[in-house]
């Protein structure tokens, strides 16, 4: 399903792997080029922002393999695909990173890393590229 997506140009899978010979999958998460409604904005964020949908980076399917939740990969990962949107930024505008969590439990993840919930879309958050862009500048 990777390979398909990512020869249609709808997203790249990153996987996590012990060494490059390795075809043992540990996690991964998936890329894309996405955009948030402008409704979906949390109204504190969305203040004096255009009324049309914002530029964002979909993280897709991000999932660490179950034998070893809990080690911090999935936070790797997280941090891995923040820098990939931190390096677009230079070239396209992101306004957030925006993920679609599968489940209460999933979202808690993405809670603990500041992101915000959606507007009315209860499974959906978004982390505004300036929050990324200072917690890298400290
Ligand atoms: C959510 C998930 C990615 C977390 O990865 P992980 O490697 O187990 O988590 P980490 O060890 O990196 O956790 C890092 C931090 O996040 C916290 N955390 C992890 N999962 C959490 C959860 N479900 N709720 C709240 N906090 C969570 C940890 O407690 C840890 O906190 P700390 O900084 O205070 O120590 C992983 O559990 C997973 O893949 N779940 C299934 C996701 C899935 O099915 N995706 C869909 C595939 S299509």
């Amino acid at each position: 399903m990777a390979g398909q997506d990512a020869k249609k140009g709808y997203s790249k899978t990153f996987v996590a792997t012990i060494g490059v010979e390795s075809k043992e999958i540990l996690g991964y998460y998936c890329t894309s080029a996405s955009s948030i409604e402008f409704e979906n904005i949390p109204q504190n964020l969305s203040k004096r922002l255009p009324k049309y949908p914002a530029p964002a980076m979909l993280i897709g399917r991000l999932a660490v393999n179950k034998l070893i939740q809990g080690q911090r990969l999935g936070e790797r990962l997280l941090m891995h695909a923040l820098s990939r949107a931190v390096r677009a930024t230079s070239e396209i505008a992101i306004f957030a990173v925006r993920v679609d969590a599968l489940d209460e439990e999933v979202k808690k993840f993405y809670l603990h890393y500041e992101f915000v919930p959606f507007e009315g879309k209860e499974f959906s958050l978004l982390l505004p590229m300036k929050t990324i862009m200072k917690s890298r500048n400290n």
